[in-house]
């Protein structure tokens, strides 16, 4: 990368750092990412050290801590036999992903340069416009099928749909087709979204509730490690494209025009083909859920939908004018609905970590090796954080707002649906320009209308709506 291209990247407020030469930059970054490997290098001396923490003795121990308890053997497995359960806290079982320490970070190290550089994440504008087209042509034609306009029972499945095809084109460079009205079941599209979500389900039922897929094969176990193969198969079927394109010299050397799946090829296939399995796992139930929950709020609250569509006419002339990198610059309202969308619905009830160390945390002893949840569901709809916290109320997130409505009263620490730190979410970028794109071209091209009871919101390893998603919907002639 050139020089000028560096100081175009810059900012303002790091300007002082555009001015130092580019391998000054490389060896400052090379240097932080060497100290970083050394800390998880050396994790295992850092959890075997028995030094306590300043203020240790004062504080109080663990199982002091108020809310439900885990009770020996079983833990807090029962909780989960009953429908209903009070605050999250307490709640030790969930395990997000499998790789931990210095493999995980070797593998960050190599995808978040490609995956959280907008550039390449913006390279997709014009695909995610397709894709939302496609959403749009089909939300058409089921408003065209009764006389409420209401959409079919299935319609969240669509959703899913739109979710696969929008991270299918970045992780398979591959345009899959599962918006297609005329698929039929067991065309691949279907197959992978059906593999996505009975992978969810049954990781619930190996992961959360009481099994004994440790012990012996379960049937759940079987079904889970076919899914994963088909998933695996069909991934590689298309990286092999990519590789046979690359070796053959069809693709060039690695520049901005690459994609983001031949950028990882190009660096470690193995990474690449680990990475586009994980990314579709964690790319379609996620963005699927949030765009679900953001037009029912939307559906459910005529006001906010009324300003969301006056920002949706300003930026998009047209009903069919495409969203741009530099649309999705001057939309603030629509930021603002995707953001509040997921303080009121995170598809992650709260983020998780087990402690390397001991710490004194509020107070408590908390012994290394112990699962914290910050739980971000509970914290995002109290009213000690958020003013009016169980309303949508998108207004709240906007700079221009002031007093007790604003977001900036909150702890910035209590809001965090892409996780926090260097391990939080790395399709983060790629969610919003999905989710940016299909919600402000579904506002200018439909008015939404909930005449429904309230939805209902459930969590199993994902939190979202529970029930169809039965919106009316009026094309707009305008
Ligand atoms: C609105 C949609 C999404 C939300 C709300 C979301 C949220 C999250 C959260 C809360 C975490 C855990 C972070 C932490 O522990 O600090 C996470 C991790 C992750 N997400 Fe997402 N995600 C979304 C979409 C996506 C997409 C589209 C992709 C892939 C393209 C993706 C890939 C991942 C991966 C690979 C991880 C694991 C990161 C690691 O362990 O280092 N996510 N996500």
């Amino acid at each position: 990368m050139n020089r000028t291209k560096i100081l175009a990247h810059f900012t303002k407020q790091n300007y002082g750092k555009a001015l130092m030469s580019t391998s000054a930059q490389t060896s400052i970054a090379e240097s932080t990412t060497e100290r970083r490997l050394e800390h998880y290098r050396h994790l295992n001396a850092l959890q075997n050290n028995e030094t306590k923490p300043s203020g240790w003795e004062e504080a109080q121990p663990i199982d002091k801590i108020p809310g439900p308890k885990p009770y020996p053997l079983i833990g807090n497995t029962w909780r989960f036999f009953i429908p209903k359960f009070g605050d999250l806290y307490g709640l030790d079982l969930l395990e997000l992903h499998k790789v931990q320490g210095e493999e995980w970070f070797k593998f960050r190290t190599i995808v978040n340069p490609i995956l959280m550089q907008p550039r390449n994440v913006a390279q997709y504008t014009d695909k995610m416009n397709l894709v939302a087209d496609e959403l749009i042509d089909n939300i058409q034609f089921f408003s065209e099928q009764n006389d409420k306009g209401q959409m079919p029972d299935d319609f969240n499945h669509e959703l899913y749909k739109w979710s696969l095809e929008s991270v299918g084109v970045v992780t398979m460079d591959k345009h899959l087709g599962c918006l297609k009205r005329d698929n039929d079941k067991n065309s691949e599209g279907q197959r992978l979204i059906q593999s996505v979500l009975q992978m969810f389900q049954l990781m619930y039922k190996l992961d959360v509730l009481p099994s004994m897929w440790r012990i012996v094969s379960t049937k759940n176990w079987r079904k889970y490690v076919e899914i994963l193969d088909y998933m695996l198969h069909t991934n590689l079927k298309y990286i092999n494209q990519q590789i046979d394109k690359i070796e053959s010299g069809e693709i060039g050397d690695q520049n901005e025009a690459t994609s983001v799946l031949q950028k990882m090829i190009k660096i470690d296939r193995n990474v690449a083909i680990a990475m586009s399995v994980d990314m579709m796992i964690a790319g379609v139930d996620t963005t699927g859920r949030v765009l679900a929950a953001a037009l029912y709020y939307l559906s459910k609250n005529p006001e906010v939908q009324e300003k969301m569509r006056s920002e949706a006419l300003t930026l998009l002339k047209t009903k069919e004018s495409p969203v741009t990198h530099e649309v999705l610059k001057n939309a603030p309202y629509l930021k603002a609905v995707i953001k509040e969308t997921t303080r009121l619905a995170p598809i992650a009830i709260g983020n998780l970590r087990t402690t390397a160390k001991d710490l004194v945390l509020g107070g408590y002893q908390i012994p290394k090796g112990t699962d914290v949840l910050s739980s971000t569901l509970m914290l995002c709809t109290k009213e000690e954080n958020f003013y009016k916290a169980t309303e949508f109320l998108p207004d709240r997130w906007l700079s221009t707002t002031t007093g007790e409505l604003s977001h900036k009263n909150a702890n910035p620490f209590v809001f965090a649906p892409f996780g926090y730190g260097s391990r939080s979410c790395i399709g983060k970028r790629l969610a919003n320009l999905e989710l940016e794109t299909a919600v402000l071209k579904i506002i200018r091209n439909f008015e939404l209308k909930w005449p429904h009871e309230d939805m209902v919101f459930t969590t199993t390893t994902l939190h979202g709506i529970a029930r169809p998603l039965r919106i009316q919907v009026k094309p707009l002639d305008y």
